[in-house]
């Protein structure tokens, strides 16, 4: 398959592309590295994409920013950005990407844990995955069998919180995170929020 992996750079990016292109030709994009480069809030960018990287076979997002904040402090630009980049961002790669994806293709978005399981300073973060997740089940209806699209909802990365100075004891590889994502592409499921300790 020939598979556009947004936010390939990233810590749980690096692991889907390195478990998959041993069997796929994934074409790795990034902010500012990869093999193309665009910006999640702009959707002339992903137009761009798109127009530069041609038709695939699947699109994988592991990007999007969100911010995290105490619901009384987060200021408008922080709730935006989660609007902005993380969901509308994602949905734009739909939307844009709809008619570079050959018949039969793939979509998988990221979404998180915190949708069903907040915590507190996750008011933003978890509307947004709350969004994609239904945004998924919705959009899998009027995609029927051209194309299947879910949702993979990972729990914290170990390599994340450990950047964080957090006690990753609780959270996932991102090596282990990657396997819901192959398991997501190769499966025959739509409109789903993929648990990644389904899989793991
Ligand atoms: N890590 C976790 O614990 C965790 C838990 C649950 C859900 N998630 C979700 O999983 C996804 C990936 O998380 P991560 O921790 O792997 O992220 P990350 O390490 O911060 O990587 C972010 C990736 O997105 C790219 N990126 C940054 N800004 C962008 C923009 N404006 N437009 C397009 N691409 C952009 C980066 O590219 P460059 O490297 O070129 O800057 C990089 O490839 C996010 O949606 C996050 O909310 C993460």
């Amino acid at each position: 398959m020939k598979i556009l992996l947004v936010g390939a750079t990233g810590t749980i990016g690096r692991e889907v592309q390195r478990r998959l292109s041993n069997e796929h030709d994934v074409t790795t994009v990034g902010h500012k590295d990869g093999d193309y480069q665009v910006d999640l809030d702009n959707k002339a960018s992903i137009q761009r994409l798109f127009d530069e990287a041609g038709h695939v076979d699947a699109v994988i997002s592991t990007a999007g920013m969100a911010a995290f904040g105490p619901l009384t402090e987060l200021r408008d630009e922080q709730f935006e950005l989660g609007w902005h980049n993380k969901l509308m961002g994602q949905i734009n790669l739909l939307r844009v990407g709809q008619r570079f994806i050959n018949d039969g293709g793939v979509v998988l978005l990221t979404s998180g844990m915190l949708a069903n399981e907040p915590i507190p300073g996750s008011v933003s973060v978890s509307a947004v995955n709350g969004a994609l997740n239904s945004f998924v089940k919705a959009a899998s209806i009027e995609l029927g069998d051209k194309v299947r699209i879910n949702a993979v909802s990972p729990i914290f990365v170990k390599e994340t919180m450990e950047m964080m100075g957090m006690d990753s004891s609780a959270g996932m590889s991102a090596a282990d995170t990657a396997i819901a994502y192959q398991a997501a592409l190769d499966g025959d499921m739509t409109g789903e929020v993929i648990d990644v300790r389904d899989y793991a």
